[in-house]
């Protein structure tokens, strides 16, 4: 008896936890499918639809007293903008009271940072530091799963070339390759090791394609461009982020040679859920479905949904044209079911690898929110890339690093004490956080100095406006001291969506403030606070220049740590600063024409301008360092490749100079000769090395087929045979290192 009973148990127990193991080898066809198949077309649609909260619309929205009903009917996939567990459990629990509970993802911008701010995107890039960069997404990722978000808008992945676009500080800059890197880079440290990790957020690659071309600079304006731009310039880093396995896509608000993106089925459909294989879903962006109609592509919103969804655009944020009109597209048969089906899946999908089926609060734990939120490390890393961000742009004499001994500092202007504009434009609210919470330039430089020294403070200016009322008591403070540090810029919200500006001079007095500043004679290191590349004039004249960015919580330690060399910093611009507005678009990646211009001095019928200089103020590329480095012994394994070969090159770095520092060495390559024209150079790689005083180091690149490939006239991806020039620099005109090597049959 007892044996049998035993029996029984064993065979019981291993008949139930066979069904368990069954169970959990479902694989997520079968997952998806379970829900699926009990959706009705109502249901269907409802999961295509997103929502705004109630925080930060960025363009039009409704406010709809039916969310809470339309959410527990099942008729919402998505909400964005709603922040902290509470709230968004709130949420989800009537999601639950839905007839078949399927759980809401929620989205949200979190573009640098959640609580802890970073650097703007930007800025990061300056630092070219992939590990920093992965790192600060990692941690924005952590305190933003924490607080019950599950989806980031972000990386945004558009090039541009173009600084009067507001959005220029939520990329990566102008260059394709850097902008890859940084883009697979971002999107690993968003999304973790696998999305349903409870640290992971989904990312999304946006904005699909080319919304960072928009003519004249103008945000949501068109964009016209060749298929060879295109593909060349501005479709690579979407390609990245496929490879690197982003979860989502947005498309764009612009029209591209005439169609919208959103409407776009040769974006969305041939190239990434075609070509690309791209697994994952596509969101619209906000209230571009609806938009069609204003871009006179589609008569009403009907035809806008038509379009939208044919086109291969699976969820509807905030038009509520996909919920108005799918059904009836279905009905009068002018849409087949399975587009939506496909789109639902792609969705539901999403909603099984992140978990929230099999608990849809998961999350949401107020104790795991605090304590992310107040994990002491992350300011530590967001003060490290922040002073990693940081340009130098100009050290006469070497005025910087300030000496910790200085007896008297007068730190002059609008942007010393304020708090909230280090932050940029993408900061979050988070609930129950103070928005200043924030080290401000002038704590940081406070915490910084020694008992010895004496730190005196005037405004002398606002941002904007034309008083200069404050300049007598700047003067009077500068007289009284060793060395003035000028803080200037554009305000936090200057640069950003929707923020465009044709003149992109440093606004208001504050360059007349520099100006009578400088009249005293004191040493002055000006500090310029933007979210683009700003075009100066007094400025140049000032003894040394930090381009600082917005840089995020820490913004004040990171700039102290710079001012008094407890970082050597070593970012470069990672897009072109013009000279003037009338030279945009500029970008160091440039056809030389057939009348190149080879200098500002002779405009005899060749390519520049009469009235002003061709070049850059400062060139892709360019930052300084407290110290130097010299670059030497380049050699090449081979100077003729076949096509599956490889070239090593090698080449040695030495800091020569007193400061231990960090250099990116800058590799560039020059296709001599192309059935489509190549750029005067290219950059193919980079490396950030690090140096003790006095210290060399041997690196080495290697050239492949890959670098030399481009896309012909067939737009085929390929490399022709011929001559290459090699490039190796400290910037993309400060080549150190030359050499040549050729592609041979
Ligand atoms: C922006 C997107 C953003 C969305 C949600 C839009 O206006 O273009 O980049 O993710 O709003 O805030």
């Amino acid at each position: 008896m007892m044996k049998f009973n035993l029996i029984s148990f064993v065979l019981c127990f291993s008949i139930v936890s066979l069904n368990i193991v069954a169970a959990q080898k479902k694989t997520i066809n079968e997952k998806i499918d379970s829900v699926f198949r009990l959706m009705t077309l109502e249901e269907k649609i409802g999961q295509l639809n997103q929502y705004n909260d109630d925080w930060r619309a960025t363009g039009p929205t409704t406010v709809d007293n039916d969310k809470v009903n339309q959410i527990r009917k099942g008729q919402v996939g998505s909400l964005l903008n709603s922040l902290g567990t509470e709230r968004i459990k709130s949420w989800q629990n009537i999601a639950m009271e839905s007839r078949l509970k399927i759980p809401l993802l929620f989205g949200q911008d979190v573009v640098h940072g959640y609580k802890t701010t970073f650097p703007i995107p930007l800025a990061e890039a300056a630092s070219w530091d992939l590990e920093a960069m992965e790192l600060s997404a990692r941690i924005a990722a952590i305190e933003a799963s924490a607080a019950g978000i599950n989806w980031t808008f972000a990386p945004m992945v558009d090039i541009t070339r173009d600084p009067r676009w507001g959005r220029v500080m939520e990329g990566a800059g102008e260059d394709t390759y850097l902008g890859s890197k940084i883009a697979y880079t971002r999107i690993k440290g968003f999304q973790g090791k696998k999305l349903g990790e409870l640290n992971s957020l989904m990312a999304c690659a946006k904005h699909f394609a080319a919304y960072g071309a928009a003519i004249g600079g103008r945000d949501y304006n068109s964009v016209d461009m060749s298929d060879r731009m295109l593909w060349e310039t501005y479709l690579p880093p979407f390609k990245t982020a496929v490879d690197a396995g982003v979860a989502t896509f947005m498309n764009a608000f612009n029209d591209i040679n005439g169609v919208p993106a959103t409407g776009n089925k040769y974006l969305q459909r041939d190239i990434l859920k075609g070509k690309w294989a791209f697994k994952g879903f596509v969101v619209s962006d906000w209230g571009s479905i609806g938009e069609m109609v204003n871009h006179g592509n589609v008569k009403n919103d009907y035809e806008a949904a038509l379009s939208a969804i044919t086109a291969g655009s699976d969820m509807d944020m905030e038009s509520r044209n996909y919920k108005n009109n799918l059904a009836k597209l279905v009905k009068d048969k002018k849409i087949p079911i399975a587009l939506i089906d496909d789109a639902v899946k792609r969705i539901l999908k999403k909603k099984f690898e992140l978990g929230l089926f099999d608990d849809p609060f998961r999350y949401c734990n107020a104790e795991r929110e605090q304590a992310a939120l107040n994990n002491p490390d992350h300011p530590k890393v967001a003060r490290a890339i922040a002073a990693k961000s940081i340009v130098l742009l100009k050290n006469q004499d070497q005025l910087l690093p300030l000496s910790k001994n200085t007896k008297t500092i007068a730190f002059i202007g609008p942007l010393v004490k304020s708090l909230r504009q280090n932050k940029g434009f993408w900061d979050v609210d988070v609930p129950g956080v103070d928005s200043n919470f924030i080290v401000s330039q002038w704590e940081g430089l406070q915490n910084k100095i020694s008992g010895n020294t004496t730190l005196l403070y005037a405004k002398g200016c606002d941002i904007e406006g034309n008083n200069t009322e404050g300049f007598t008591e700047a003067v009077e403070i500068a007289k009284q001291s060793d060395v003035v540090i000028l803080s200037i810029g554009e305000r936090r919200d200057m640069s950003g969506e929707a923020k465009s500006r044709s003149n992109i001079n440093i606004p208001g007095v504050q360059e007349d403030l520099l100006k009578v500043l400088l009249a005293t004679g004191k040493p002055v290191v000006v500090l310029i606070n933007a979210g683009r590349p700003l075009v100066f004039t007094t400025v140049n004249d000032a003894h040394a220049i930090l381009y600082t960015w917005w840089l995020g919580s820490e913004a004040g330690n990171a700039i102290a740590d710079v001012l008094f060399g407890d970082y050597n910093p070593s970012a470069k611009l990672p897009i072109t600063f013009p000279l003037s507005v009338g030279q945009i678009p500029i970008y160091y990646n440039h056809f030389n024409t057939g009348r190149p211009a080879k200098n500002d001095n002779n405009h005899n019928y060749n390519s520049s301008y009469t009235d002003l200089s061709i070049y850059p103020k400062y060139e892709f590329g360019f930052g300084l360092s407290y110290t130097t480095f010299e670059y030497s012994d380049i050699h090449l394994s081979k100077k003729k490749m076949k096509i599956n070969e490889k070239i090593e090159v090698s080449l040695t770095i030495a800091n020569t100079g007193k400061y231990n520092g960090e250099e990116i060495v800058q590799l560039y390559i020059r296709d001599k000769v192309g059935s489509i024209i190549r750029p005067v150079k290219e950059l193919k790689d980079f490396t950030k090395i690090k140096l003790n005083a006095g210290e060399s180091k041997p690196i080495k690149f290697y050239i492949d087929k890959e670098k030399i490939s481009f896309y012909n006239q067939k737009l085929q991806w390929q490399a022709e045979p011929g001559e290459f020039e090699l490039m190796i620099g400290a910037s993309s005109s400060d080549i150190r290192l030359r050499g040549e090597f050729e592609l041979i049959r």
